[in-house]
């Protein structure tokens, strides 16, 4: 034989090498992105894939990367955003796409990580955004009318669309040409819109399919609740439950483009939440009864800084009770449980996408959604509908314990891996930490506006505030002089004359003659209001200064773009001798912004303009009042939070970049009562904080911050005590493990195990640089409540601290076997038993 073995070597390398290299061309080139009635299909694979709602403004390029892993560590697949039309051209045709804008450079990031985008252009998106992430030059386009078939709104958002779709194009950031995009959208929720507004909105919505599908991204395009979305696009489920949503075509999907993990904080609303349990149940309804992408809307909710939450009274905090919390540290249990439900998903992907369940009875109100693909791959889902009793069903040649409201997946069809209602991941109670209290705050009085300023306009009547700020602040003076002759009668009885305002939002403080005569605000329910207080007026001239404040622009609603906000009337005067006076139409004067913005007091050289006074003379407690203060980084790398509780309502700004609008006035109102996760949740189930301020804590980004001579300014509307701000930094207090006896559980890395009962682990872990410093509590048996408040129960294991002190004290992480001795004995035979441990981490 002339080939000796080297030489034979190097040729099977050299036709490994090529088809490896063909291989790589031949998925270059047939990159596709296409779907059937089972699920979406990349390069011709058909997957369930998991996906999650991460906004880019709602937090800083510094802290995508992490955000992006702890996304791919709980187990997604795909990244879903919208796209901030607002934030990219704030005039037309004048673009932005830097810092928190940067579309790109997110994507690019969500690529780096292997992960895939979902790509929501809208341009209407709603999302608790400002005017739905419209801009505001928009409403002001001559013979404009939105989210209608309307040719200069529909021109516009063609325009801004071929915008997005051309710079993704452009940076190769579609699947089909290598990059991670691998599907769109169009519109958001139009379908109710349609339904109201009829033939208009039909038109609107096949030209909207039409004009996407012709930018031919090679992506598929969907649009969330829109029943009739033309072919070939793809009608999505939005909400807390999507199970029973059936796409309009046979060929389509089913898919579920927000499945809310928690929901939004309104100013004056008490702050919801949904329990991890109660999710988990909604995804693997959804996906035994054939679904296959779940996105979790949030996934981490963040921030909205400056004065992008909407005119909803939303807060600025967008935690939403994501997996991820606003400050980007997971939120446990949720993240860790939803990790487990994710491997247990995928396990079970090879039977899920071939196959469409068959579904048998186990039960009044139990069910299992078995999936067989002719391969030999079985997965099977067994279900506990019954909101109140947990119940042992038997599938196969086996039982199972089902808790109430519950699933139970078997990625083998006999392996139970994980139950819905079981928290196998571990929970923690996070601490604001005082960082820096003592900060030396200077204070300046905003200057009482007068007709006579230079930038003052004057109008005939009342005007609404939007027309007039265009939005480019929050307030608005209307100002006008009230004539009152000395003969008139109250001057002598002293009964004050009532003033009457009524106003379309959102806030209003009302000066007589420079003194505040009160203030009055909206809410979500309505956020009109009326002011109708007896003033002090004195003969001759009396200023009547009303300064009105928007706290952003509604972003949902049908033509919410006609919705007013200030000051329109009808003002008026009762109790005069002439009776009643009309105020609307007389002389009003307008001034838009505060003096002290207009001179940029926020930045550190703007302030410089003006004279501050501190220490006696610091003014405390008095509306219109600026402060400010410097300060140094706090040590260490933990996220920062500022405790605003002493004040008001205002904005604050750190180094010239606004934190967002604060408002701790605004108590919680609203039903606090104890939260279940069984049974249908709503939002307003599970809330939290009633009687405290809606948001007491303002996110602080790290890298705003330098390491000393950071320049912090806040304006306060109705007056509060700067002394009381505090910086706090985010940390882990405690972590609990709550693990039952014989619960389903999974090999860390999702690997089946042997057996369908083997004794579960309590695992603790504190972050990275802390350790395990005390057992708080421990107990095997029955314990009750969550972790922050465990407490025995009727069976407790006197030896339940023993293992936990052994094992994990000095520790970073542990774990113990929930097993009866390793407890010392069981003590009580015969009864379903637990382990609830709490350990303070140091
Ligand atoms: C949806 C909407 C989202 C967001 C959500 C509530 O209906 O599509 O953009 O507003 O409600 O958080």
């Amino acid at each position: 034989m002339w080939w000796d073995k080297n030489m034979l070597s190097k040729v099977v390398n050299m036709f490994m090498l090529w088809l490896l290299f063909s291989s790589w061309v031949f998925s270059l080139v047939s990159a596709t992105v296409s779907y059937d009635s089972k699920a979406i299909i990349i390069n011709g694979r058909r997957r369930i894939l998991l996906s999650g709602s991460i906004h880019y403004p709602r937090s800083t390029p510094q802290m995508w990367p992490d955000l992006i892993a702890k996304a791919k560590e709980g187990g997604l697949d795909v990244i879903q955003t919208y796209v901030f039309w607002n934030g990219h051209e704030p005039s037309p045709g004048n673009y932005y796409f830097e810092d928190r804008y940067d579309l790109v450079r997110f994507i690019k990031l969500v690529q780096q990580a292997g992960l895939y985008v979902h790509l929501r252009i809208g341009p209407y998106i709603c999302a608790e955004w400002n005017f739905g992430g419209f801009p505001v030059w928009l409403k002001y386009v001559p013979g404009i009318a939105f989210r209608t078939d309307n040719e200069p709104f529909k021109a516009a958002m063609q325009k801004f669309t071929e915008k997005i779709v051309s710079m993704m194009k452009a940076e190769k950031l579609f699947e089909t040409q290598g990059g991670p995009i691998i599907m769109s959208q169009i519109e958001n929720e139009f379908g109710p819109v349609e339904w109201e507004i009829g033939d208009p909105g039909k038109a609107y919505t096949k030209w909207a399919a039409q004009m996407a599908v012709g930018l031919d991204t090679g992506v598929p395009w969907i649009m969330c609740k829109q029943d009739d979305a033309p072919d070939p696009v793809i009608n999505t489920c939005n909400g807390f439950y999507c199970e029973n949503f059936s796409p309009n075509a046979k060929y389509k999907p089913k898919m579920w483009t927000e499945n809310w993990t928690g929901w939004y904080t309104e100013f004056g609303g008490a702050v919801p939440t949904r329990p991890a349990e109660d999710i988990a149940f909604s995804v693997a309804r959804f996906i035994q009864n054939g679904g296959s992408f779940v996105n979790y809307y949030m996934y981490h909710g963040g921030t909205n800084f400056g004065r992008t939450a909407s005119g909803l009274f939303i807060a600025t905090s967008y935690d939403y009770d994501a997996p991820i919390d606003e400050y980007g540290l997971p939120r446990e249990p949720k993240w860790g449980h939803l990790r487990d439900l994710h491997r247990a998903i995928k396990l079970s992907e090879p039977a899920l996408v071939s196959a469409d369940p068959t579904v048998t009875s186990l039960g009044s109100n139990q069910e299992g959604h078995v999936f067989k693909s002719k391969s030999g791959a079985c997965a099977a889902f067994l279900a506990n509908y019954d909101t109140k009793y947990s119940v042992k069903v038997t599938f196969g040649s086996a039982h199972y314990e089902l808790p109430s409201w519950s699933i139970t997946i078997l990625p083998d069809c006999k392996t139970a891996v994980f139950n819905t209602a079981r928290l196998g991941a571990q929970s923690s109670e996070k601490k604001m930490v005082l960082a820096n209290t003592a900060f030396s705050w200077q204070s300046y009085n905003e200057e009482s506006p007068s007709a006579d300023d230079q930038d003052v306009t004057v109008h005939d009547r009342l005007w609404e505030q939007i027309y007039i700020t265009r939005d480019a602040t929050d307030y608005l003076c209307y100002m006008t002089d009230v004539q009152i002759d000395p003969d008139e009668g109250f001057l002598r009885s002293g009964q004050d004359p009532l003033l009457t305002i009524w106003s379309a939002g959102h806030a209003l403080h009302v000066f007589i003659n420079g003194q505040l005569s009160g203030t009055v605000y909206g809410g979500l329910e309505n956020p009109k209001l009326t002011f109708s207080n007896n003033v002090k007026l004195r003969a001759g001239i009396n200023k009547v200064t009303l300064l009105s404040v928007a706290v952003g622009l509604s972003n949902v609603g049908t033509h919410f773009e006609t919705w007013n906000v200030g000051v329109l009337g009808p003002v008026t005067l009762k109790g005069l001798n002439e009776g009643t006076r009309d105020l609307s139409k007389q002389k009003w004067s307008y001034k838009i912004g505060l003096k002290g913005e207009a001179l940029k007091l926020h930045t550190d050289a703007g302030s410089s303009s003006v004279e501050w006074v501190e220490g006696s003379q610091l003014v405390k407690k008095q509306p219109m009042t600026w402060y400010k203060t410097t300060f140094d980084a706090p040590g260490g790398n933990e996220p920062l939070g500022l405790d605003m509780s002493s004040m008001g309502k205002g904005q604050v700004w750190i180094n010239g970049q606004s934190i967002g609008r604060h408002w701790p006035g605004y108590i919680a109102h609203g039903n606090c009562d104890a939260c279940d996760y069984s049974g249908t949740y709503s939002d307003q189930k599970c809330r939290t904080n009633c009687g405290q301020p809606s948001q007491r804590w303002y996110h602080v980004p790290r890298s705003w911050l330098k390491p000393s001579g950071n320049f912090l300014v806040v304006f306060e509307e109705w007056g509060g005590d700067p002394n009381g701000i505090a910086l706090a930094k985010r940390t882990t207090r405690s972590v609990c493990a709550d693990i039952f006896e014989g619960q389903p559980t999974m090999k860390k890395r999702g690997m089946l195990i042997a057996g369908r009962i083997s004794s579960p682990k309590a695992h603790l872990w504190c972050p990275p640089g802390q350790k395990i410093s005390k057992i708080n509590f421990a107990s095997y048996g029955m314990p009750e409540g969550s972790c922050g408040n465990f407490r025995e129960g009727s069976c407790h294991a006197n030896k339940s601290y023993d293992a936990f002190q052994k094992n994990c004290i000095g520790k970073q992480s542990c774990s113990v076997t929930v097993a009866p001795e390793v407890f010392g004995g069981d003590p009580c035979p015969g009864s379903r038993k637990k382990v609830s441990v709490e350990a303070a981490c140091k």
